[in-house]
């Protein structure tokens, strides 16, 4: 069984004290629950008071991007040699690195093998913008963003790929279940394609306007493992709701 996992992804959203109030407000609400994996990512000034602050509770503490490179002139990069003192996840290929800062398949590529390398778990993000969709290709831009995104990667057991169709994110039009649920489907045959057998540990999550009131119709689903969760992980409430829904739906599911 896959144990899924869900992240807040903070974007470039918080203060010190805003942070810190915030990984205790999770911490307190989601230590009981088990089944799930519980990641926040934080913008790398307060990586350390997350760190601090969730130091021996079940929430672990993840970064938003990496470099590939382990030090040098690379102005206003992190490497991985810095991270991997002090997070455990990263997410790297968010769409928004994507479109706005450069990212490529390549460089996702170079940042996924250079972090598990460093012994950093990636949270591999892939998804289709919407002219992509409306021109009929998702499963051709899904399926390229996976065999480029992981070449030469040997897949390890339990990694994570976040499917954030563009559309859905920070726009409150999420998909629907079963249309995430097949499509995380149909990247799941491309691991299997491209990796074996270890395809059906890899956990797959769901990211687009997750929220309290939608997450547990995506968490059900037999394909999604969590979720990836920008605007409704900035809040404690919130946070703590969508892991206890995808507990309660891991669990139920056969
Ligand atoms: P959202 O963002 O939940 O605010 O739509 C998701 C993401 O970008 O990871």
């Amino acid at each position: 069984m896959r144990i899924p996992i869900v992240a807040g992804n903070w974007k470039m959203n918080t203060t010190a004290a805003s942070s810190a109030e915030l990984c205790d407000g999770i911490r307190k609400g989601v230590d009981g629950i088990s089944g799930v994996e519980k990641v926040v990512c934080p913008p790398f000034p307060f990586l350390f008071i997350a760190r601090d602050r969730l130091k021996g509770s079940s929430v672990k503490v993840g970064a938003q991007n990496v470099h590939w490179a382990e030090k040098g002139a690379y102005t206003g990069a992190v490497s991985y040699s810095m991270l991997v003192e002090v997070v455990e996840y990263v997410i790297i290929g968010h769409s928004e690195r994507r479109a706005y800062h450069g990212d490529t398949d390549e460089t996702v590529n170079r940042r996924v093998a250079a972090a598990l390398a460093a012994g950093l778990k990636p949270i591999l993000c892939v998804g289709e913008r919407e002219s992509e969709r409306e021109a009929g290709r998702t499963e051709e831009v899904l399926l390229r963003q996976v065999r480029i995104g992981l070449q030469r990667i040997q897949v390890p057991e339990g990694f994570a790929i976040a499917y954030e169709p563009v559309w859905a994110i920070g726009t409150g039009k999420a998909a629907t279940g079963p249309m995430a649920n097949e499509t995380i489907g149909l990247i799941r045959a491309e691991v299997a394609r491209l990796s074996g057998a270890v395809a059906q540990s890899v956990r797959i999550l769901y990211g687009g306007s997750v929220t309290p009131d939608n997450v547990a119709e995506f968490a059900r689903q037999p394909e999604i493992d969590g979720s990836l969760v920008g605007g409704a992980s900035l809040n404690a409430d919130s946070f703590i709701s969508l892991v206890r829904q995808t507990a309660e739906a891991a669990a139920a599911k056969p």
